[in-house]
């Protein structure tokens, strides 16, 4: 599937615009269209029920080490900023990025791409910023550029290097490298970090006194409510906490429509549990959330689970593992992550308890300054549990799944555009572009649809719409040709169009046609709220 054809659906259909668009747009922030925000709803929604809303703490669940509890929580985004010192983002929550003396433009270090090419004896790295699509032609033009040379005399170079990102080379190399935007070599700054915190000011307060952030993740608003949640439920270890929100990230260069965008939604979970259970719960969580990934419909090879490597662990994890999906917008055979399921032992509620631990530390200590006091000093409340049955007290340990809501949105659109062939009205085959969302997620459920737009079929159609609004997100369409009504709703992924024609109106029966097989059958018209229900929850 190319992504053009998707990012020009959306706009066309109503699912993703530009934030701000009539202006020029502002880079990393999107904004849901009707049909968008009514996707990622149900996504949310989808997400919410089955994790929290609907998880019966009688029953133990397969595969998990026992029963347990979920609740959920809203926290605001705006929290206060000691729980960023003692949750590491103060300090550790950065990308490295370089700068362009000449162009003036800042791009992430991990992410400018480029290979090594030479010409006689001079060898340079030239660089390019382009989609994985058009990075080669954009690179072959750079370099004959820069060598003066002219297209017919490609041949005179050799690209000597398989293409990789700058990270990889060695300072000695960096005077050798051609920036993105630049047409001369080294102008590229060393590596520098940069937080990705957005700050904000509260109150009338001005500079360091009245200096807050916007929350980079929304799983911290559930530590410091740890003892909330203990103390005003009946709730017992092992638990689990929901929430779902906004988080913002001031990413250095923000690309592949939202798949990395500045704001977007998360939903987490924060599950405590026993220490020595949480190497087990880690396990069930992770086949848990990529089942929920299959069961929406992602599925193939274009989903997979990958443990982390030791070097890759966050500076709170004793062990992480990626639910990743192959967008079409990355190279082939690379995957994006679409959730990280974590493990991370007690770093996040003993830093909010004693003060910000040092990672690098084994077992886990007190970060001190050069006084010897704790470098970022925690709540000082008890965080620890007390079991009332073995009344064993501990800290317990928190495994995280922790997915994003844009990014699930996105990777349900790619795996939903098809192109295929369905037949008119007059039985000829056209072809088609359909969104096989599953029905659970789809924006609309069903579209009402008179064959004619006489002889009472209208009348009996919206009395129809009306019983099918009250329960779901229905659609009514009496312009156009049938077929073409049906490839409007096919478009947009509608896995029902009821159809009411000359034979209803004399035995009060209507036509289903679903989206992807295409079948038709007749149900009663008294039972086509309840048919189309049981289909799409
Ligand atoms: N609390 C742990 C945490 O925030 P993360 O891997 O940084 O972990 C979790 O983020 C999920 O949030 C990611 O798997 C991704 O789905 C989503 N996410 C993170 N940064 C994002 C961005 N800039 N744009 C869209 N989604 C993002």
């Amino acid at each position: 599937m190319q992504m053009e054809k998707l990012v020009s659906l959306c706009k066309r259909r109503g699912f993703l615009f530009q934030s701000s668009e009539i202006y020029g747009g502002l880079n990393g922030f999107w904004d849901y269209g009707p049909l968008g925000v009514e996707l990622k709803r149900n996504i949310k929604d989808a997400w919410w029920r089955d994790m929290c809303q609907n998880h019966n703490e009688l029953v133990q669940p397969p595969g998990a080490p026992s029963s347990y509890d979920m609740v959920g929580l809203d926290c605001t985004i705006i929290m206060h900023p000691q729980v960023w010192k003692c949750s590491g983002h103060y300090d550790l929550f950065h990308d490295f990025m370089v700068d362009c003396r000449a162009s003036k433009k800042r791009y992430r270090f991990d992410q400018v791409r480029g290979k090594w090419v030479a010409r006689d004896h001079q060898r340079v790295f030239v660089t390019t910023m382009a989609e994985p699509d058009h990075e080669d032609e954009e690179l072959q033009r750079r370099a004959l550029k820069f060598f003066n040379l002219r297209a017919k005399d490609l041949e005179k170079l050799v690209f000597d290097s398989k293409m990789m990102t700058l990270d990889k080379l060695s300072p000695e190399d960096r005077p050798f490298v051609l920036g993105p935007d630049s047409s001369e070599l080294g102008t590229l700054t060393d590596p520098r970090e940069f937080n990705l915190m957005f700050k904000t000011y509260v109150g009338a307060l001005s500079g360091e006194e009245g200096a807050a952030f916007l929350r980079p993740e929304t799983a911290q608003g559930i530590f410091v409510n740890f003892k909330n949640v203990v103390d005003s439920t009946r709730i017992r270890v092992p638990f689990g906490v929901a929430q779902v929100g906004k988080s913002f990230r001031n990413e250095i260069t923000p690309r592949n429509f939202t798949f990395r965008s500045r704001e977007f939604e998360q939903m987490e979970i924060e599950f405590f549990c026993h220490p020595n259970e949480s190497a087990a719960w880690y396990q069930y969580w992770r086949n848990r959330r990529l089942q929920w990934y299959k069961d929406l419909g992602l599925a193939g090879e274009r989903l997979r689970l990958r443990e982390h490597d030791a070097d890759e662990l966050s500076h709170y994890s004793c062990g992480t593992a990626d639910i990743e999906y192959a967008f079409p917008f990355l190279p082939e055979g690379e995957y994006g992550e679409l959730e990280g399921i974590a493990h991370r032992g007690d770093f996040d509620l003993r830093s909010h308890s004693e003060g910000k631990l040092d990672p690098k530390t084994r077992p886990l200590q007190v970060e001190l300054n050069e006084h010897g006091q704790p470098r970022h000093r925690g709540s000082g409340k008890d965080l620890s549990y007390r079991d009332d049955l073995s009344n064993e007290r501990f800290i317990p340990h928190v495994i995280e799944p922790s997915a994003g809501a844009d990014r699930a949105t996105l990777a349900f659109l790619c795996q939903a555009y098809d192109e295929d062939e369905a037949p008119d009205e007059d039985g000829k085959l056209q072809s088609r572009v359909v969104m096989r969302l599953n029905p659970r997620i789809a924006p609309i459920k069903a579209a009402v649809l008179p064959l004619v737009k006489k002889d009472g079929m209208p009348e009996m159609a919206t009395e129809l719409y009306g019983s099918l609004k009250k329960k779901f997100n229905v659609f009514y369409d009496e312009k156009a040709a049938i077929g073409r009504r049906y490839r409007r709703q096919d478009e947009i992924g509608t896995p029902y169009c009821i159809t009411i024609d000359s034979q209803s109106l004399q035995d009060r029966t209507v036509t289903i046609r679903d989206r992807d097989s295409l079948e038709q059958w007749r149900v009663k018209i008294d039972d086509c709220v309840s048919e189309i229900e049981r289909r799409v929850t």
